[in-house]
This record gives structure tokens, C-alpha cells and sequence, in this order.
């Protein structure tokens, strides 16, 4: 059995059951390629921006004999996308190109999509909930050393605080999650230091500050 990352791991259980998968920027297409080998998912779309990447993904594909059940498909995000899919992927990439990609998407309420950012993450959760998305589910792991965190979307719209956009709206209420509470108390501590030179940050460490202090 493909073994995957634990990061992309994590994004396959998060993949729900009988799902038609849109993975947007499939690169190597592992993710879709389990999927539908473990039968979690009988159809799947990888989608990618660049050559090179589909070519691999095609011949991933061709190896385990799923051309039947993956169609790989050139294209910048989802703007030209039309498939009947339910559940997005979008993963491995900076938070301006993930957001760039989910604003030209339209969604249905229904739509499951499944987002993971290497950076700025804040910045992202605030623009997702003033754009009308809906994080539902938060999951935090420390994969090859890093911090690693995969929102849960719809489309429908809610309130907002800054909670939410610094902690997780979900992770928030996560009081049992030992790994994120101390990835909190270092990275409170990281911004105590540089807060003294950079006044942009002093929010986030006051939120941060705030919600650890009254844990
Ligand atoms: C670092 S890889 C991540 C691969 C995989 N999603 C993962 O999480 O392991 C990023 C991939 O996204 C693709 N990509 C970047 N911008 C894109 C866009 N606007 N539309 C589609 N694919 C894009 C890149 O070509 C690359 O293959």
C-alpha cells in the first residue's frame, strides 16, 4: 500500500467516504491515488498549474492502472473547472495561492474542502471567514518538525473573532491537544521577543497571551 506523509495522511482521513475529489495542485497525485485505491473514493480529478508535475502524477497513474478513475487536467486553480466534485484539496502552498485559487472557485454549500497552508495561517482563516467560508474542523500535527494545520471549509457564511483567526475556531476549543497547547506557549514566547521590534505582530501575541493566560 502507497504510504504517504503524515501530513498528507491526515488530508486523506479527512476525505470523506464515497467523496469525488478534486485535488488542486496534485503534483505527484499520491493523495487521489491512494484514495481511490483504498476504495475511499471511486473517482478523482488532479489538478496542476505545471507540466512537469502532471507528467509524474500521469505516469503514477498509468503504474497502478487508475487511469479509469483519475483524470489528471492542466489548469491555474478551479477557474475553469466544471466536474461534479464535492470535496477540494488544496494543499503544500503559500495561503496567497491557496486563497487566489478558492476566490475565481464557486462552491456549493454542500462542498467539503480540505485547505492546508505553509504560511500565514491567521491571515488566511481571517480572509476564509470574511469571504463567507466556514472552517468546521481544525486538525494540528508536528510533521518532519514542523507545525502542520488542516482546515475543514464550507461555504457559508458566520461570525468572526480574533480567536479564531489566531488560534483556530476550532482548535480553540481543543483543550486536550497537548502538542498544539505547547506549540502555543513556544510560539507566545517567540513573539514576546520579536514583538519588542516589530509592532505588527503585537496583536497576535496579545491574543495569544490573553487565551493561554485564562486556559
Ligand atoms: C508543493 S506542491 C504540493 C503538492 C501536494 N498538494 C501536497 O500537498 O503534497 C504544490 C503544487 O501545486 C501546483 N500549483 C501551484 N499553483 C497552482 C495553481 N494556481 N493551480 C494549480 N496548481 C498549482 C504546483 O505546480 C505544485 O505541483
Amino acid at each position: 500500500m502507497i504510504k504517504l506523509s503524515k501530513r498528507l495522511d491526515l488530508i486523506y482521513d479527512l476525505i470523506p467516504h464515497n467523496a469525488i475529489v478534486a485535488d488542486v495542485g496534485t503534483d505527484h497525485g499520491w493523495l487521489i491515488i491512494k484514495a481511490v485505491m483504498t476504495g475511499k473514493v471511486s473517482l478523482a480529478f488532479g489538478l496542476d498549474i505545471a507540466e512537469g508535475p502532471l507528467s509524474h502524477a500521469k505516469a503514477n497513474v498509468e503504474n497502478y492502472g487508475l487511469e479509469d478513475r483519475i483524470t489528471l487536467l492542466k489548469m491555474d486553480g478551479l477557474s475553469q473547472f466544471s466536474e461534479p466534485c464535492d470535496t477540494f484539496v488544496i494543499a503544500g502552498m503559500g495561503a496567497e495561492t491557496i486563497w487566489s485559487i478558492l476566490e475565481q472557485a464557486s462552491f456549493k454549500t454542500t462542498d467539503r474542502i480540505l485547505i492546508q497552508s505553509n504560511t500565514d495561517l491567521p491571515w488566511l482563516r481571517k480572509t476564509l471567514f470574511m469571504n463567507g467560508f466556514r472552517i468546521i474542523d481544525e486538525r494540528f500535527i508536528i510533521d518532519h518538525n514542523k507545525p502542520v494545520f488542516i482546515l475543514v471549509c464550507e461555504y457559508r457564511q458566520t461570525s468572526f473573532t480574533l480567536i479564531d483567526q489566531y488560534i483556530g475556531p476550532v482548535l480553540k476549543n481543543a483543550k486536550d491537544n497537548l502538542a498544539y497547547s505547547k506549540y502555543l506557549v513556544s510560539r507566545c514566547n517567540h513573539l514576546s521577543e520579536i514583538s519588542k521590534y516589530n509592532q505588527s505582530i503585537v496583536e497576535e501575541f496579545n491574543v495569544l497571551r490573553t487565551f493561554i493566560e485564562t486556559e
